[in-house]
C-alpha cells in the first residue's frame, strides 16, 4: 500500500513537471503546440476569429510557421504571409506548386474547370479564356449587362427603399445582383434573383445551392478527409446538402447549355456586336470543338460563376461599409465624379474606358478595400517536390503551403505602420497617378501565371456600380449593427450589412 502511494506520488510529480514544462514553452505562443494534439485544439477554439488569429500568429513567427496536427494524422502544413515566399510559390518556382489532389476532391463541384486543374489541362483553359476575356466585345458586353441590371433593377429598388422603410441588407441585395449579372455574362441568361420591387424577392434554387455549396466546402477544410468522405457515402450532414445542391446546379447548367445550343441556329454570334455576345457560343467557336462537349462547357461555366459572383459581392460590401464609415473618403470620391463627368443630375451613365481610368481616387479606394478585406482570404498550393522557401523554411513534397491574403494586408513590413487604416491615398503617387504594387505584395487577385483573369472586368464592374450608387444614394450603417467577417471560403460579412438608404441631393 505504501509502495503504491509512493508510485502514485512519483507519477503525479512527473506529470506536473511535464505539464509545467509544456506550459512554460507554450505560454507566450499564440498557438500552443500540445503533446499528442498539436495546434489543432487552439485553432478550432479560435475558428470564429480565424483571420485575426492567423494574423497574430504570423506576426509572432515573423511571417511563416508550420502548423502541427495531432499525432498519427497527416495534418502538417506551412502557413505564410511573407511576400518573398509568395513570389517564390506563385511565380519563381511555379512549376513545383500545383493545386494538388486534395484541392480537386474538396472542390469537386468545379469538375475539371480552370480552378481545379493543373498542368496541360489548366494551360489549355487559361489560354482559351484569356483570348476571350481580352476581346473588346467581351468588355463592352460586361458593361452592357451591368448598366442594364443597374437601370432596370438595382437603382429602382434602392429608390423604393429610400422612399419607404429605408433599411435593408446590402449584402443580400449585392449577392442577388452579382448572381444575376454573372449568369447574364457567362450563360446569357438572367435568373432574376434581384427584383425591382421590394415586395417581390424570389427564392432562386440555383442561387441558394451556390451558398450552401460554399458552406460544405468550408466544412471539408475543417474535418479530416476520411470523415467527410464517410458522410458523403452515407449521405448525411453537410454532405447530404452538398449532393442535393450539386444536382440543382447541374440541372441549372444543363438547361442553360442545351438551350444555348438550340438557339445557336437562330442567330449567329457576330464578332463585333456585343448585343449578340454569348460566352458559351464563343467558347465552342474558339475551342474549335467539332461536337459540343457538354461536360467541358458545364465545368467552364461553373468555374466562371464561382469566380465572378461572391468575389465581386464581397468587395462591394466591404467597400461600401468602409466608405460609409469614412465620410472624408466619400466626399473625395464624389468630388472626383463631379470633376470628371458631366453629372447632369439623374444621369450617371458613363461611356468609354478612358472615363473610368480617370477616377484615380476611386481606384485607390477599391484597392484599399481589397487590401484590407480580400474576398479570397486564404489560398493553398501543394508542393510537388521538396523545396526551401526564401524565408529558409523547408517544404516537404506533398505538403500544403497556405497563404493568408487577409494577414498580408495587415503586415507593417509591407504597408507601413498605418497598415490598419483605410487610406486610398496610399495608392496615389506624388504625380497623382495610381501606384502599381507588385502582385506578390497585393495578393487579392493572386500572383504569377495563375493570377486572376477577371481583374480588369472586376474593376470595371466595381467602378460603374460604385459611381451609380454613391452618386444617387447615401448609405448609413444602422446603429449597433455589428460588422465582422464570417468563417467561410469567401470573406462575407457574418451578419450582413444593414444600411439606411436615403436619396442624395447633389
Ligand atoms: C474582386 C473580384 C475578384 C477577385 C478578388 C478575384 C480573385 C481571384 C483569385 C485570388 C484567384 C486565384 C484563385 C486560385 O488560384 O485558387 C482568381 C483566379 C481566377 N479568377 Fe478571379 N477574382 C475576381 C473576379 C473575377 C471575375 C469577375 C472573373 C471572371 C468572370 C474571374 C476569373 C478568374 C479566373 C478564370 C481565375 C483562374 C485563373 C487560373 O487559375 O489561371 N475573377 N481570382
Amino acid at each position: 500500500m505504501i509502495y503504491s502511494l509512493e508510485y502514485f506520488a512519483l507519477f503525479a510529480a512527473i506529470i506536473s513537471f511535464v505539464s509545467f514544462h509544456i506550459w512554460r514553452i507554450n505560454r507566450n505562443l499564440p498557438i500552443p503546440n500540445l503533446p499528442l494534439l498539436g495546434m489543432i485544439p487552439s485553432i478550432l477554439f479560435n475558428v470564429s476569429n480565424i483571420h485575426e488569429y492567423a494574423t497574430t500568429a504570423l506576426k509572432h513567427y515573423g511571417g511563416t510557421f508550420k502548423v502541427r496536427g495531432p499525432l498519427f494524422t497527416n495534418i502538417n502544413f506551412l502557413i505564410t504571409s511573407d511576400p518573398m515566399n509568395l513570389h517564390h510559390v506563385t511565380s519563381k518556382n511555379f512549376v513545383n506548386y500545383g493545386k494538388g489532389s486534395e484541392f480537386h476532391e474538396i472542390f469537386d463541384i468545379l469538375g475539371d474547370g480552370i480552378f481545379n486543374s493543373d498542368s496541360q489541362k489548366w494551360k489549355y483553359q487559361r489560354n482559351l479564356l484569356q483570348s476571350l476575356f481580352k476581346q473588346n466585345i467581351f468588355e463592352n458586353f460586361v458593361r452592357k449587362v451591368i448598366h442594364k441590371k443597374l437601370d432596370g433593377f438595382l437603382l429602382p429598388l434602392l429608390n423604393e427603399v429610400s422612399e419607404s422603410r429605408n433599411v435593408m441588407d446590402l449584402q443580400d441585395i449585392f449577392q442577388r445582383f452579382t448572381f444575376d449579372s454573372i449568369c447574364s455574362i457567362v450563360l446569357a441568361f438572367d435568373p432574376n434573383c434581384l427584383p425591382n420591387k421590394l415586395t417581390q424577392f424570389p427564392e432562386v434554387a440555383a442561387e441558394k445551392a451556390f451558398n450552401k455549396t460554399e458552406d460544405a466546402i468550408l466544412y471539408r477544410h475543417l474535418v479530416p478527409r476520411w470523415f467527410w468522405k464517410l458522410q458523403r457515402w452515407l449521405r448525411i450532414g453537410h454532405e447530404k446538402d452538398s449532393i442535393a445542391c450539386q444536382q440543382i446546379l447541374d440541372k441549372f447548367l444543363r438547361d442553360r447549355i442545351s438551350s444555348s445550343q438550340e438557339e445557336k441556329s437562330r442567330f449567329n454570334y457576330t464578332k463585333d456586336d456585343e448585343s449578340n455576345f454569348d460566352m458559351l457560343k464563343a467558347l465552342v467557336e474558339k475551342s474549335g470543338m467539332e461536337q459540343v462537349d457538354h461536360k467541358f462547357l458545364r465545368d467552364t461555366a461553373i468555374n466562371l460563376l464561382a469566380a465572378g459572383r461572391d468575389t465581386i459581392n464581397s468587395t462591394f460590401c466591404w467597400f461600401f461599409w468602409l466608405v460609409s464609415t469614412h465620410p472624408n473618403v466619400e466626399t473625395k470620391i464624389l468630388g472626383e465624379i463631379k470633376a470628371n463627368f458631366k453629372t447632369n443630375e439623374e444621369n450617371w451613365f458613363i461611356s468609354g474606358m478612358e472615363d473610368l481610368d480617370k477616377l484615380i481616387y476611386l481606384h485607390g479606394a477599391i484597392c484599399e478595400a481589397l487590401r484590407l478585406f480580400p474576398p479570397v482570404p486564404f489560398e493553398h498550393k501543394c508542393a510537388i517536390k521538396s523545396d526551401i522557401l526564401p524565408s529558409g523554411d523547408r517544404v516537404d513534397a506533398n505538403t500544403m503551403v497556405l497563404y493568408s491574403i487577409y494577414s498580408m494586408g495587415r503586415m507593417e513590413q509591407i504597408w507601413g505602420n498605418d497598415c490598419l487604416e483605410f487610406k486610398p491615398e496610399r495608392w496615389i503617387s506624388e504625380k497623382g497617378m495610381n501606384i502599381q504594387v507588385p502582385s506578390y505584395k497585393f495578393m487579392a487577385f493572386n500572383a504569377g501565371p495563375r493570377s486572376c483573369l477577371g481583374k480588369n472586368i472586376s474593376f470595371i464592374q466595381l467602378k460603374i456600380i460604385a459611381i451609380a450608387l454613391l452618386w444617387n444614394f447615401e448609405f448609413q450603417v444602422v446603429e449597433g449593427h455589428s460588422v465582422c467577417p464570417s468563417v467561410s471560403i469567401i470573406l462575407h460579412m457574418k451578419h450582413g450589412l444593414q444600411v439606411r438608404v436615403t436619396k442624395r441631393s447633389n
